[in-house]
């Protein structure tokens, strides 16, 4: 019995340490295990050659291969809507399928929703649209254009089998614990050195695709620079960045097997952040209400008198302190 105690003391002694360890490095507040659910995916190869199995394959190639139907540098310039040569697949992975790759899976029936950035009911176009002209550096298509029909009715597919009101795991890109401290650029290009850069260049412009017949697209998309989303996209906002690449990348892996630790994922997210990229006009009209600004968004004008830095960078549990005591603290 004397013993037991003795052990059992032991054993308690390295769990206390363990957890004093965690909670020192991490914000725990946030943190949410992904939960694993069947994820099925209707299959777009299986549908008829008729309008409608046309229209479904129209989408998904504009998806996957955005840059060659409506980029930058197709030779019908009325056509051109992307600003670059990105494909939405490059960040809704496996062309929209991939659990916490940015899914666009079973989302349908949750539009129309209330846009937080817009202050409005938004529709399904209108969220496709706002991927247009942040994540693609482009214009907007318009609602009734057989390209803008076509993306919505592969979406619109990608939901069939999911019943209206069905909650299902893998929606965005995860939610990994917060850092106590300021996710840091310094280390972060470290990191990029390590772990990025094989693929996405020295210079984050990634490696555009050269065969003989043409030059659309690219084998690995820039992550900064004149070809790359803008600073108004959801990717340029530090927690969506850095659950992305947790989960998601060195290219290849997922939410069961990542291979960055959470900290190395906050920090060479910062890093890709904090590059040189287009810049949106107009991005201090966006969220009207400022109250449901997301934390990380890394323009102001801000309700909580927080300044940029913090907001781009973190540590986001101060932020989110002051707002629920509703008062504003001096930068
Ligand atoms: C640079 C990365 C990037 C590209 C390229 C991109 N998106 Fe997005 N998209 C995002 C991010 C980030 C979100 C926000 C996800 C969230 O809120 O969790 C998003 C959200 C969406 C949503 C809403 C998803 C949801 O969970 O509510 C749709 C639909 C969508 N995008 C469609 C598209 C389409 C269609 C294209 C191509 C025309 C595209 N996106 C290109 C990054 C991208
Ligand atoms: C093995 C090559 C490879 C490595 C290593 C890699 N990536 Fe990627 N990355 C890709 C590819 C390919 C895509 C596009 C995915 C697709 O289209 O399916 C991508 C997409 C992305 C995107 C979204 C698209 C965009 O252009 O913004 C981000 C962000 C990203 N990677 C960040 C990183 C970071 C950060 C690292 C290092 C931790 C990293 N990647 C390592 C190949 C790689």
């Amino acid at each position: 019995m004397q013993l037991f105690h003795v052990r059992y003391f032991f054993f308690c002694a390295i769990c206390f340490v363990a957890v004093a360890f965690a909670t020192a490095l991490f914000d725990p507040v946030d943190a949410q295990t992904p939960a694993s659910t069947i994820w099925t995916v209707p299959e777009v190869g299986a549908l008829p050659s008729d309008p409608y199995g046309l229209q479904v394959r129209r989408g998904r190639d504009l998806i996957t291969a955005t840059y060659a139907h409506i980029g930058p540098e197709i030779p019908d310039t009325a056509k051109r809507f992307a600003g670059n040569n990105l494909a939405c697949g490059n960040c809704h992975l496996q062309a929209g399928t991939k659990k916490f790759g940015l899914p666009i899976f079973g989302l349908f029936d949750l539009f129309p929703q209330y846009s937080a950035r817009r202050g409005a009911e938004i529709t399904i176009e209108d969220r496709v649209n706002s991927c247009m002209v942040r994540s693609l550096n482009g214009r907007q298509l318009p609602d009734d254009s057989p390209d803008m029909q076509a993306i919505v009715a592969y979406i619109k597919f990608l939901s069939s089998g999911v019943a209206p009101g069905q909650k299902l795991q893998g929606f965005g890109a995860g939610a990994m614990p917060e850092l106590k401290r300021a996710a840091d650029p310094v280390r972060g290009k470290l990191i990029y050195a390590n772990s990025c850069l094989a693929c996405h260049n020295t210079d984050g412009s990634g490696i555009r695709r050269s065969l003989p017949t043409t030059d659309l697209g690219y084998m690995v998309p820039p992550l900064w620079g004149p070809d790359s989303f803008n600073d108004g996209a959801g990717m340029a906002r530090l927690i969506t960045a850095a659950n992305f690449v947790h989960f998601n990348m060195p290219h290849g892996v997922d939410y069961l097997n990542p291979e960055l630790s959470v900290e190395q994922a906050w920090d060479v997210a910062a890093y890709v952040i904090s590059q040189p990229r287009p810049q949106k006009t107009g991005l201090d009209k966006d969220f009207p209400d400022l109250v449901k600004k997301p934390i990380d968004t890394p323009y102001g004008p801000y309700a909580d008198g927080f300044g940029e830095r913090q907001h781009k960078y973190g540590p986001f549990a101060p932020i989110r302190a002051a707002l629920a005591r509703g008062k504003r603290t001096e930068p």
